[in-house]
């Protein structure tokens, strides 16, 4: 399979099912918890359907997906698209389906006047770290070549950090 032949199309808000089955299967693999069906499909439906959300499917029928939050930015009168999720099922790996979904959504975001994506990933995960800097993404300012940390703060949890001085130690 190459990249051309892989379809890759936008979904609509009648893909929210469909959507919703591979952001379990991405959750699953992963051990993470998701709200239950009839919620998750509810929620997509209407983030389909809004302006500042949007999501690209890879495989007839599809077997992989890309979730993309556009962010207001007070440096621009254009949107930052931030990649939330991508995922490629299993079986369907290494035959460039991701490649198509990044650069589906480099097309569409860039069609929209947002230049510039970003996205999360966590320091273990050598493979997609590569996959992303293959694909442009850096993980240092662009402007000043420092190092850049994604910062989380659980405002409703009790999640326990280690001490500040102690996050950053590598
Ligand atoms: C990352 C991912 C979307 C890539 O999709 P893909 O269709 O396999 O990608 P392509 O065929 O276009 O490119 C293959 C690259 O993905 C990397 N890759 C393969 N399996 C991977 C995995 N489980 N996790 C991360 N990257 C992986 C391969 O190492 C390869 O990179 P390399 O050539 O530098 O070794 C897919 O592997 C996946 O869904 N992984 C699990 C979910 C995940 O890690 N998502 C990103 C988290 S932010």
């Amino acid at each position: 399979m190459t990249t051309t032949s892989i379809p890759i199309r936008v979904a609509t808000p009648d893909d929210a099912a469909t959507l919703a089955r591979l952001l379990r299967d991405f959750n699953s693999e992963f051990g993470a918890e998701l709200d239950d069906r009839s919620t998750v499909e509810g929620r997509l439906s209407r983030l389909l359907a809004r302006r500042d959300f949007f999501a690209i499917l890879a495989g007839e029928p599809a077997y992989g997906f890309a979730t993309v939050a556009l962010r207001a930015t007070a440096y621009g009168d254009n949107a930052v698209a931030a990649l939330e999720d991508l995922y490629i099922q299993p079986d369907a790996r290494n035959h460039g389906a991701g490649s198509a979904l990044i650069e589906a959504l480099g097309e569409r975001a860039r069609a929209r006047g947002i230049m510039a994506a970003e996205v999360f990933v966590d320091e273990p995960d050598g493979d997609a770290l590569r996959f992303y800097q293959r694909h442009g993404f850096v993980h240092r300012d662009p402007s000043t070549g420092d190092r850049a940390f994604y910062l989380h703060h659980d405002l409703d949890g009790d999640a326990r950090l280690p001490h500040p001085e102690r996050q950053f130690e590598r």
